[in-house]
């Protein structure tokens, strides 16, 4: 990382801002948690260059969004957030907008943030964090706006670029950048590249550094963490990388995503069942129950194949909790198919689901496909499936009621100071009352489970 630009950029700070004891920045992001991740190193490259951070963004000197393009309601959300900015930058001119992530990869809507909001100072794709200070500096002291993204000649993985984390007890390791499965319905291919993975031993270095600091959950992260491995020179696969994880001492849980089920092996279950750190938890997206429509989604697997896995996972980690990402109203998706991922769901006992509605993004293959479900009735099939998603979540918590579990405690409940958040191993929420004592606080605590709604578990110390 050009880490000259670090000071390059807080010398030319007080003379675009006039001078200030902090020069506060605005970052707000969108969509999955690679986003995130990539919103800590845009936060660690902003702090190392001289910024402070507000949530407040009427007081900000700049205003940074990091965009997600996986459906049509997290581009509109977008684009009324960044309309809002013209009337900040009317009361202050010197204020300096930046756009970047997964939106702006695309060039017809980079062109397009372009050309609508021209107060944009700095537009930038997916993989441009590593010279985001270069670019940044290029921004602060240009007049005309500055616009990167081609995909192509992107330098490697760079390893260097300074992190802000969020949060000092959950941390967040991107493993691989990018996705080869082109799933019909899918924009991420196009907006993050080819698989390109991390060298394991710079991924055990920054896992060991984080136990190290206390972290006591280490979220791995991919688009399809199961393929990791690919194009290194060192033969290893993710079953490997887990392994050689788990055995960094220490008193912590590590979970992973996204699993693609076609990549889901044997070998990776029994690592998951043999290791000392990994959590009960996997998530699992099936998209469909139905195989005619998994065919056309080009996600390479049939139910009954996915079925088999869950089955295997089931007899190896009794205790594992399994979640799953659904796709309703896929084009040309009959009521009878739909019925089929209502009958996968009965089946596989799910303690939590993420449904969409298809939202056609262009340039995919999905997006030609004739799609003659008005959406009033996807949206009916998408009401249908979360109602019996909660009966079905209902009925598994209160299963564990009575039960003992190991959580770990990561917050406090804003509306109630005698109880902390917590998650069971497989990540179910629990709120614990503790009388209000113990700061348990980044503890793993024994608890017992004495209640449960619909969402969520309640136990006692
Ligand atoms: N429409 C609706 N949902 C989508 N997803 C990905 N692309 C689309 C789309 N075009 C969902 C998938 C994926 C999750 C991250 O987002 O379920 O697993
Ligand atoms: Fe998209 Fe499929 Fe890749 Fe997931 S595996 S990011 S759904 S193309």
């Amino acid at each position: 990382m050009s880490k000259e630009y670090f000071s390059l950029i807080k010398r030319i700070l007080p003379k675009k801002f006039g001078k200030k004891e902090q020069y506060l920045a605005f970052v707000k992001t969108y969509g999955c948690q690679q986003n995130f991740a990539d919103t800590e190193k845009i936060c660690g490259i902003l702090h190392a260059s001289g910024f402070g951070f507000t949530e407040d963004e009427t007081i900000a000197d700049l205003i940074v969004f990091n965009t997600c393009a996986i459906r049509k309601h997290a581009e509109d959300r977008f684009i009324g957030n960044v309309g809002n900015v013209k009337k900040l930058k009317e009361r202050n001119k010197n204020l300096v907008t930046v756009v970047c992530g997964c939106i702006t990869q695309q060039e017809e809507f980079a062109k397009y943030v372009k050309k609508t909001f021209p107060f944009v100072n700095l537009v930038l794709g997916t993989d441009y964090i590593k010279i985001f200070p270069e670019l940044l500096y290029r921004a602060l002291t240009s007049r005309a706006s500055v616009c990167f993204n081609e995909l192509d000649n992107l330098p490697v993985i760079q390893e260097d670029v300074p992190t802000k984390r969020a949060n000092n007890i959950k941390a967040s390791v991107p493993i691989m950048y990018g996705c080869d499965n082109f799933c019909s319905y899918c924009i991420v291919p196009y907006v993050r590249g080819r698989e390109r993975s991390r060298k394991p031993e710079n991924i055990i270095l920054e896992v060991e550094d984080l136990i190290k600091n206390g972290y006591k959950e280490i979220l791995l992260l991919g688009q399809n963490v199961n393929s990791y491995g690919k194009g290194l020179t060192e033969i290893i696969d993710f079953s490997e990388l887990l392994r050689r994880i788990d055995e960094i001492p220490g008193e912590y849980w590590v979970r992973f995503m996204t699993s693609h089920p076609k990549d889901v092996t044997k070998e990776l279950v029994d690592t998951m069942a043999d290791s000392k750190h990994i959590a009960p938890y996997l998530h699992l997206p099936i998209q469909s129950g139905n195989n005619r429509i998994l065919r056309k989604m080009n996600r390479k697997y049939t139910r009954e194949q996915y079925e088999e896995i869950v089955n295997y996972i089931r007899i190896k980690i009794p205790k594992v909790c399994l979640s799953t990402d659904i796709i309703v109203g896929f084009p040309g998706e009959t009521y009878e198919e739909f019925l089929d991922t209502i009958s996968l769901i009965k089946k596989v006992e799910y303690s939590l689901i993420y449904s969409f509605i298809y939202s056609k993004r262009p340039g995919t293959p999905a997006a030609k496909m004739e799609d003659s479900v008005p959406y009033e009735e996807k949206a009916k099939r998408q009401s249908y499936l979360i109602e019996l998603q909660k009966h079905i979540t209902e009925d598994l918590f209160s299963r564990y009621v009575g039960t003992y579990q190991k959580v770990l405690v990561e917050d406090l409940d804003k509306s109630n100071e005698n109880v902390f958040i917590a998650r069971t191993g497989g990540n179910v929420l629990t709120k614990v009352y503790s009388n209000g004592k113990d700061d348990l606080l980044g503890k793993f605590v024994n608890v017992k489970i004495i209640d449960n709604t619909r969402t969520y578990l309640v136990a006692e110390v």
